[in-house]
């Protein structure tokens, strides 16, 4: 049994050149989704999971994050009110997502933690069960690493960090490799690292010695898979269900998850129903 995971580290640093214009001066993950930005989603699902301690590992530009956490003094109905703590920190240099995780070795310390990527939602019927799902996971596995993943389409797996489970997965599976950013081809399964990690310290060290590798950028898959090598256990978790990711990475995946959230909105979602249903039906 590892130690219990109580903080968390939301990686929000990357350039969100996919996503431009709309990311020319403001951070991807401020992008609304409905009505609150993506990290919003994310923070709440780590405090649902009972995590209220989190870093958020920014760059240049992503200012306004900071600023969207701020309580505000005698305006109580401007403030998001998490109930977190967060910390901030910054990745100066891009150098890729394993770079942007190490920056948070002094706030984890010794102890395990997970990894949420900042623009990506996790839906599920109750929030933070997912993340609650990974973290019994990976102490029952005693794991180095757990990740959560989803199935994605055979033509998709090159945008994703893609899985070879050990033997016939079921919803819990070891994992024997890890590859990223796949070729259809190369690709052993359609498992899609779906932005959601836990870590035990270790990584750090593996993280140390990765080198430069898709886009010439430092990838935690890289990280894992070194850890692997070296017969470390890391096992993977899928979308239970009624879960689903809602990527906010790229155009075709922001435009469906806005539509969805619309779709849901509590108190506007039944008129806009209508209102899209009458829309398609015009020529
Ligand atoms: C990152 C990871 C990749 C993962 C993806 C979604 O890629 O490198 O393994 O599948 O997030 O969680 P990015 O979207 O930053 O290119």
């Amino acid at each position: 049994m590892t130690k219990p995971i109580t903080k968390a580290v939301i990686p929000a640093a990357g350039m969100g050149t996919r996503l431009l214009p709309a990311t020319k001066s403001q951070p991807k993950e401020m992008l609304p989704v409905g009505r609150k930005p993506v990290i919003q989603y994310v923070v709440e699902e780590i405090v649902a999971a009972g995590i209220h301690h989190a870093l958020v590992v920014t760059s240049q530009q992503k200012r306004a994050i900071e600023d969207h956490f701020d309580e505000e003094a005698g305006n109580p109905s401007n403030t998001v009110g998490v109930d977190a703590q967060l910390f901030y920190t910054r990745q100066s240099v891009p150098k890729g997502l394993a770079d942007a995780i190490a920056r948070a070795e002094h706030f984890t310390g010794d102890d395990p933690f997970l990894v949420c990527l900042g623009d990506s939602i996790i839906q599920s019927p109750q929030t933070g069960a997912t993340l609650k799902r990974l973290i019994d996971t990976h102490q029952r596995e005693g794991a180095a690493a757990t990740i959560l993943f989803e199935t994605v389409a055979r033509e998709d797996v090159i945008r994703y960090g893609i899985a070879k489970p050990k033997g016939e997965p079921t919803d819990t599976f070891a994992i024997e490799d890890l590859i990223e950013k796949p070729s259809v081809e190369e690709a052993p399964s359609t498992f899609a690292v779906a932005a959601r990690y836990a870590f035990e310290p270790i990584i750090f060290e593996y993280i140390r010695k990765t080198p430069p590798g898709r886009g010439n950028e430092i990838q935690i898959t890289d990280s894992m898979r070194l850890m692997l090598q070296d017969g470390l256990p890391i096992w993977g978790i899928t979308m239970g269900q009624g879960e689903r990711r809602l990527d906010i990475g790229n155009y075709k995946s922001y435009y469906r998850a806005f539509f969805e959230l619309c779709l849901e909105d509590e108190e506007l979602g039944g008129d806009f129903r209508e209102f899209a249903r009458r829309r398609l039906a015009q020529p």
